[in-house]
């Protein structure tokens, strides 16, 4: 099947630089989703891929299709034609007319609809094949609306088949009363609908060139008319300004939240909880208010996340806890870890089983093996640790020497005393015990106390003893007060 995805249009509306199908959805340019479900529909034998028709920031949504590809090979298969002018939709489909394969129907759909399921588009196109030895028709999803204002309206014969599409710039007022509206996307056969554009007028209220006129040159050359409608509303709603735009992302986001549900995680309020990404979770998993899950991200069994959590990319072990407001970017955390609060993982942070990282402890680029601990206050980066090492509070890996970084290796069963600084690159033998405080510049021996600290002295001394100031209070004189009383008085008069 050709796929087609309108998005040529500006979307004046949203009042941004960015073209309206690159604002992003939980995280996605709205044309990704879009082109997500049409390569799935496609599937991975298809020969062409969907056709973007690009027109208003044509270089941005150029650009991005690039990066898509480099990311993903399976956008390589999308293809862009270029609307220069924006003249309707149906002066938009033509510019994708030399890409189609005559001998397969066509689906429009529009970069601004993210949300329609790919079981709805393929009911569409079994529609539009034939059902039961027909012949292949046109298949449109329509709508019904409460308030169908704006959008192009089902005109339908007295026996009930579709006769035409009337937009509501030149319905009739009868004709504006009708709810089935169009939601724009259609399947149609190519062949036919090759000699149809290029019959397309563009004598209407808005001089554009309507893709909807197609309709009525279909019934005209008896082409069957189908329709169909999706399962919930929000799979046909296009984004057109922030608030829309907003509501979807709720909308979306919900959806997410009663999947995750049905699949038994247990979500303290399913109405706060942003997923950009995908989010794969074992059973028992407790997620609180307020995280962020973004990229790929998996929770094992048995974990649960505290309130106010982002993690993006990572794999989050079985019946590990995460206290509040930890922030886990790029890492892994073992089995029966404890993290946070107010923990930070980046990049690289690859914890064993039941290690323990504490409140305001940053961990980067590091492996740390299990039953270790740093739970207070602390920079663990480019670093090797052992198994039951604990890292007192204050201690810092000194990574970087302002050009380069260093690693520092910590071997299993060391004890580090708080306010420690390891100069990388640095090791630090099996079971050592570095003082409170040390500058560790040169590698500490195994089983032995390093400490380089200067000597504690006590002397005999007299602590300062505050002196009195002696303060005048100024009496305010019988005068001033009057004075002060009246220029109050004259503040109000003027109000
Ligand atoms: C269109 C339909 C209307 C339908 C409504 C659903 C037509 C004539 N009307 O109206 O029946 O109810 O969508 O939302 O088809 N686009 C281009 N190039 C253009 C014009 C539009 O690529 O020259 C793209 C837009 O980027 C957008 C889509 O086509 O993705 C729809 O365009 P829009 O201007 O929103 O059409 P409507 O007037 O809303
Ligand atoms: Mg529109």
């Amino acid at each position: 099947m050709n796929i087609v995805i309108l998005a040529a249009g500006q979307g004046k509306r949203m009042k941004s630089a960015l073209p309206k199908v690159l604002q992003t959805l939980a995280g996605k340019p709205l044309l990704q989703h879009v082109l997500a479900t049409a390569l799935s529909l496609q599937g991975k034998n298809a020969k062409n891929g969907p056709i973007v028709v690009v027109g208003h920031g044509a270089t941005d949504v150029k650009d991005f299709l690039d990066l898509a590809s480099e990311q993903d090979a399976t956008y390589r298969k999308v293809s862009t034609a270029l609307q220069a002018e924006q003249k309707g939709t149906g002066h938009a489909l033509l510019q994708a007319l030399p890409k189609l394969d005559v001998n397969e129907p066509t689906l429009v759909l529009y970069g601004d609809v993210p949300l329609t399921s790919k079981q709805t588009l393929s009911k569409l196109a079994k529609l539009a094949d034939g059902v039961r030895g027909q012949d292949s028709a046109l298949a449109l999803l329509t709508q019904n609306l409460d308030k169908p204002t704006g959008y192009g309206r089902i005109v339908r014969d007295v026996d009930g088949s579709v006769k035409e599409i009337v937009e509501e710039k030149d319905a009739t007022p009868a004709q504006k009363r009708i709810q089935e509206i169009n939601t724009g996307i259609m399947v149609l056969p190519t062949q036919a609908l090759k000699k149809w554009l290029k019959a397309l007028r563009a004598s209407n209220a808005q001089g554009e060139y309507y893709l909807t006129d197609v309709i009525a040159m279909a019934v005209k050359d008896g082409v069957p008319i189908r329709t169909a409608q999706a399962d919930a509303e929000y799979e046909t709603v296009g984004v057109n300004s922030r608030d829309q735009l907003a509501a979807l992302e709720r909308v979306h986001q919900l959806n997410q939240a009663n999947l995750l549900m049905d699949a038994g995680v247990s979500l303290a309020d399913p109405a706060r909880i942003d997923i950009r990404g995908t989010l794969e979770c074992g059973t028992d998993v407790f997620i609180d208010v307020g995280c962020v899950f973004e990229g790929c991200v998996t929770l094992a069994s048995g974990s649960r996340i505290g309130p106010y959590c982002i993690i993006r990319n990572s794999a989050i072990g079985k019946g590990v806890i995460i206290h509040p407001y930890s922030h886990i970017d790029g890492a892994k955390v073992g089995a029966g870890s404890l993290i946070g609060p107010y923990a930070r993982l980046r990049p690289g942070a690859d914890l064993a089983n039941d290690v323990h990282i504490g409140n305001f402890v940053e961990v980067k680029n590091s492996k740390i093996a299990s039953n270790s601990k740093a739970n207070h206050l602390a920079y663990v980066g480019d670093s090797i640790v052992g198994s039951r090492v604990n890292i007192g509070a204050g201690t810092i890996t000194c990574n970087y020497d302002g050009v380069n970084k260093h690693q520092t290796i910590i071997e299993d069963d060391v004890f580090i005393g708080s306010d420690t600084q390891l100069v990388a690159p640095v090791r630090v033998g099996r079971g050592a015990t570095l003082g409170a405080g040390t500058t560790l510049t040169k590698d500490a021996p195994p089983n032995q106390l390093t400490v380089s600290r200067a000597k504690q002295i006590s002397l005999q001394w007299q602590r300062p003893v505050k002196q009195e100031k002696k303060v005048v209070a100024k009496k305010l004189t019988a005068k001033t007060q009057v004075k002060k009383v009246s220029s109050k008085k004259s503040v109000k008069a003027k109000k």
